[in-house]
Order: structure tokens, then sequence, then C-alpha cells
């Protein structure tokens, strides 16, 4: 695992499209696992204008989103379904098949899970980019979950409760999510973790700094083959 800081925001994002680029180019048939929320959104952003102002032909990527909240519709703006379409999907024409969600009113969860495990266990992920929580979280990876978890549903913990809150424009009961686990994340070829902001200091310093602990599930990137924290100065500030 290594650790980057850029200056702000604009650079940060900037270096993980240009990885993102990069992992097309190498191989065109790739798999991207991503995260949504506001740390990778100005990547996804630069990513999408890069591609087609390189003109990358984006054919044969398969996307797979690493989460979703449990009983939200994936119409609604909170969901990881809205936000990937919106800022990968549409961006870059993806065809359907090209893109995996979690279904969140699924009426059968093992099987949702079971479809996303089975697309990952015959693509595998190249590139897996993630957020971090406040609390260690990775994807809904819960602090307390364990390592070898692949998707699964899983209990809100209070704090993503609480936080989730700002990806709603009214207060909205948040209770269980649906993700990627954490062994899909330590398989990945290559994993980067962004986080930008004063208020992520804290947890990306423990992440870094203390032992891999279940208690914080982000500190298992310490034990990840290729894996890269990117960071801006904000949520540097205390490593
Ligand atoms: C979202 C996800 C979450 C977020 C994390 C940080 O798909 O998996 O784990 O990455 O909560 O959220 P932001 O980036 O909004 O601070």
């Amino acid at each position: 695992m290594t650790t980057e800081i850029f200056k702000d925001n604009e650079l940060l994002a900037e270096a993980v499209a240009d990885l993102m680029i990069k992992s097309i180019i190498d191989k065109p048939s790739g798999t991207f696992c991503l995260a949504s929320g506001s740390s990778p959104e100005r990547a996804y952003e630069i990513f999408t204008e890069k591609i087609k102002l390189q003109n990358i032909d984006c054919k044969q990527l398969t996307i797979i989103a690493l989460d979703e909240w449990v009983g939200i519709s994936r119409e609604d703006s909170g969901s990881c379904y809205y936000f990937l379409n919106k800022y990968i999907v549409k961006p870059l024409g993806l065809g359907e098949s090209q893109c995996h969600f979690f279904d969140p009113i699924a009426t059968d969860f093992t099987a949702e899970c079971d479809k996303i495990d089975q697309l990952i266990s015959e693509n595998g992920i190249d590139l897996i980019i993630v957020g971090i929580g406040l609390n260690g979280h990775i994807g809904f990876n819960e602090p307390g979950i364990s390592p070898e978890k692949k998707c699964h549903v899983i209990d809100l913990d209070e704090v993503t409760k609480t936080v989730g809150q700002k990806y709603f424009d009214q207060p909205t009961v948040l209770a269980k999510g649906i993700t990627v686990g954490l062994k899909h994340f330590m398989e990945a070829k290559m994993a980067i973790l962004m986080a930008n902001g004063v208020k992520k200091a804290e947890i990306i310093a423990k992440t870094i700094q203390e032992k891999v602990k279940v208690s914080v599930p982000s500190t298992h990137i310490q034990w990840h083959k290729n894996a890269k924290i990117m960071v801006d100065t904000l949520a540097g500030s205390l490593i």
C-alpha cells in the first residue's frame, strides 16, 4: 500500500482519472468496481471528459456498483445506481449489459449477492475505487465485518445512517446496505481509496497508522498487494 497526498481535490481527482484511463488502455475488457459519493465524483467527471477527448473505446468495459441502500429505490438521487448512471454510464454511453448493480428492492437478496459474487469470480476486479466512511467503512463493510465476506447485506452503523442523510433531499430511514465485500476489495488487482477534506483526516490517519483490525475495516488496505490511498492535503493532514 502506498499513500499519495495531493495539493487539492482537483489534482487528486485528475490523478485518479489518469489511473482509470491507464487501466482501460492496458486492458480494454477490464472490470471496474466503483463507489458513489462525494470522494470520487470529480475524478469520474474528469475521467469521462478524458475518455471522450482521447476517443477511447469503452465498449468492452464492465462496471460493477460497489453498494446500495437496501429498500431505497434505484431512481432515488441518493442511490449508487443514480450516481453511477449520472457520472459514468450516461457520459460514456455504456450499454445495460456492461453495467451491474445490486437491486435495492429485490425480494431475494441472497440471489442479488450471488449474482455479483458470480460476476466477480468470473471477471475479477481490475480496479476498485472506494471512498471511506468516518467510521472506516469501505463500501458498506461496517466496523466488525469479517475481511472474508464477499457480497452481503448488513445492518448499517449509526454513523453511516447519520452521515448518509447528506445524499438525500429529505430525512430518509437508512437501515441496511448491500455491498461488495472486503474479500473482493482485497482481491482486486488494484485498489484506490480516495478521501478529501479535513473531516476525513482522523480516519485516514487511523487507516494508515493503526494495526489492521475489524473495528476499522479500512485498515485492511494495509495488507492489499496493490493499493493506493490518495488524499488531498486536508484529508492527509494528520498523517
Ligand atoms: C458509497 C460508499 C461509501 C462511501 C463513503 C464515503 O458507494 O461505498 O462507503 O464511499 O461513505 O462517502 P463520501 O465519498 O460521500 O464521503
